[in-house]
């Protein structure tokens, strides 16, 4: 229990709802036991009734007869009211009680996915999404079922058992033992057959997100797979999946047909129980015929609560365990955090001093010992081969990491002295792997702002060059990215992450190869617009292109996470390193071509 100690504020949080639970379901219940007492009253009264009716004559049988139907209605009226009683009462008792539980799931999905978004990349990277999913989605409705069924029926069961036997034991103390006596059984195996349920519906769980996941990559790689002609092999692969899902499935409709047999068996054993001994005892003139009903009116109510203790003890072993893996996720802490509230000014004045980053995963030595420098509002470029680290100086800027050794200097202060928040404000960021939300194309460009101005949207559009293409486009700016709506190719998704990037206005504007995709045509266009757009402000061009289009103030090279080169063009030209050589290669393809 100690893992599911951690709801406890949440109880606390919500204790009116506990508390008014627990004053419903006891009264449901003390409405309920009245119910049989009343049944026995109206039986022992037609009992009585009979033996002296046989006595009397004519006139006064009708008078008697009308007497007797006039309490039986009597009754009967009595027993509907109580169990309307009991229904209203049972009524707000999941009212309250299911509804605490509905709002602790709430409550505790939301803390979950905020703790997650505070986590940061190498998070993301040591957990599976599939395994994240499955703890925000499975593992809280499992603790749910604690939180909301489990407690209700707990405390249904406890006050009905205390008001039950109360009521049985001041009848007859012989008679409750034997009626109580197959129960404990009922409950054992109940459990049992429970857990066994709970570990087949797990596995079957298990096996569909193999099938969805299978389905998924199956459906997402379509092109791939059709132009290796490789569907025979995936749908063979998904059959065996959907074999394996069948079985587990027959093998947890095995179990579950066990559930129901087997309860009903020990309730009969039960009720043949206060029929046998309470016919002797009726016989031998202690109890009345009426206490015999009464009893099996008991021991049927007891039913549901004894099968609970299996089925609670299961679910609470259940929601420990799904409580285990959330407290699991709940004490990562971020490796980037904010360590200053204080906010400073920001010019753009970058540094970077003896700089080492290994990828602590795979140990890969991505940058060694770089040093460089740009002061505000230059432009800095960053060239090299592939896989020379150029995107990891973004990511270290971006303290999407920290560095490993050496420090990283903005504005004279180190990056982590920044507040993390107003340095990713001020700062601009395309990816080399262009992300868009599956939304429309203007929520997309306007992400970083909170005024969505459609003049301005569309303004920056026009600046990456893209507003043509959106244009075109069936519903405009409207049209809707992703799955249910438009694909755009590689250069348009570039774009548009450039003008969603450029309309945040940010102070220091890093674009990893984001012209990558996009012919040189256009990739005149857009540097004439950045030429000017960037006036003041200082940008990092992570780059393939040996063309000096933007007029760099400086650019570095980099060979396999070294700084083997530093200067402007001319200066690297005359060096006639990898630089000048890359440049003259796709100068003469350029000459070639046109
Ligand atoms: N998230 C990561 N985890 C582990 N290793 C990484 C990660 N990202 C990059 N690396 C490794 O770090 C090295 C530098 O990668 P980086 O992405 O910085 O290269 P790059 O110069 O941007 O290459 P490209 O021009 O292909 O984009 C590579 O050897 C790469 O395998
Ligand atoms: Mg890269």
């Amino acid at each position: 229990m100690k893992q599911l100690f951690t709801l406890n504020p949440y109880f606390l949080k919500y204790k009116y709802h506990f508390v008014l639970g627990l004053i419903f379901v006891t009264g449901s219940n003390y409405f309920g036991v009245l119910i049989p007492q009343k049944i026995r009253e109206a039986l022992d009264l037609v009992q009585e009734k009979i033996v002296g009716f046989k006595q009397l004559s004519g006139a006064d049988k009708g008078i008697m007869f009308e007497e007797l139907s006039n309490s039986l209605i009597w009754f009967s009226i009595t027993v509907v009211g109580f169990m309307i009683l009991k229904g209203i009462l049972m009524f707000y008792m999941r009212q309250t009680i299911i509804v605490m539980s509905r709002l602790i799931e709430y409550d505790q999905r939301k803390e979950i996915f905020e703790h997650l978004t505070r986590m940061d990349q190498s998070f993301f990277k040591s957990h599976k999404t599939g395994d994240i999913m499955a703890r925000i989605s499975e593992d809280v409705s499992k603790v749910r079922n604690y939180l909301g069924p489990a407690v209700l029926y707990a405390v249904n069961m406890v006050t009905l058992f205390v008001m039950t036997i109360y009521a049985m034991l001041k009848v007859d103390p012989l008679l409750t033992f034997y009626a109580l006596l197959p129960l404990p059984l009922l409950s054992i195996s109940i459990y049992y057959v429970s857990k066994l349920i709970n570990q087949k519906s797990t596995a079957i769980q298990q096996q569909l997100s193999v099938l969805n996941s299978t389905a998924q990559e199956t459906f997402s790689g379509i092109r791939v797979i059709k132009s290796y002609v490789k569907e025979p092999q995936f749908f063979q692969f998904f059959s065996k999946q959907s074999e394996e899902f069948k079985i587990r499935a027959l093998s947890l409709a095995k179990v579950e047909a066990w559930f129901q047999p087997l309860m009903i068996l020990l309730i009969a054993l039960s009720t043949l129980l206060v029929v046998f001994v309470g016919g002797i005892q009726v016989f031998e003139g202690k109890l009345s015929a009426g206490n015999i009903a009464e009893f099996i009116l008991y021991v049927n109510m007891l039913t549901w609560p004894v099968t609970s203790i299996g089925w609670i003890a299961s679910i609470v072993q259940e929601a420990e365990a799904s409580q285990k893996r959330i407290n699991e996720l709940l004490e990562v802490k971020p490796d980037i955090t904010n360590q200053n509230q204080h906010i400073y000014p920001f010019f753009g004045k970058t540094e970077f001093r003896n700089v080492t980053y290994i990828y602590p995963d795979t140990g890969i030595k991505a940058l060694d010992n770089v040093s460089f420098s740009i002061e505000p509002g230059q432009k800095l470029a960053i060239f090299g081969k592939t896989a020379s680290g150029k995107s990891t100086i973004g990511d270290l800027m971006f303290r999407i990491f920290d560095v490993t050794e050496g420090e990283i200097l903005i504005d004279d202060k180190n990056i982590k002295e920044h507040n993390l928040y107003y340095l990713r404000q001020k700062m601009g960021y395309v990816p080399q792997d262009v992300f868009l939300f599956s939304d429309t194309i203007s929520a997309n460009i306007s992400f970083g702002v909170e005024e969505k101005d459609k003049n301005s949207i569309q303004h920056y559009a026009e600046s990456s060059a893209v507003h043509d293409d959106i244009m075109r486009l069936p519903d405009a700016y409207g049209s809707m990215i992703g799955e249910r709506g438009v694909t755009l190719s590689g250069g348009q998704k570039q774009r548009i992450a450039i003008a969603r990037a450029f309309m945040k206005e940010p102070e220091v504007l890093i674009l990893d190869d984001s012209l990558s995709a996009v012919d040189s045509n256009t990739e005149q266009k857009i540097s004439q617009y950045f030429l000017s757009a960037l006036e003041g402000k200082t940008s990092i061009f992570i780059t393939h292109r040996a063309n000096n289009l933007l007029q760099y103030d400086k650019i570095i090279v980099l060979e396999n996470g070294k700084l083997v080169e530093e200067g402007k063009h001319e200066e690297l030209i005359k060096n006639n390193g990898f630089y000048a050589s890359i440049y003259e290669q796709q100068r003469m393809t350029a000459d070639n071509t046109v």
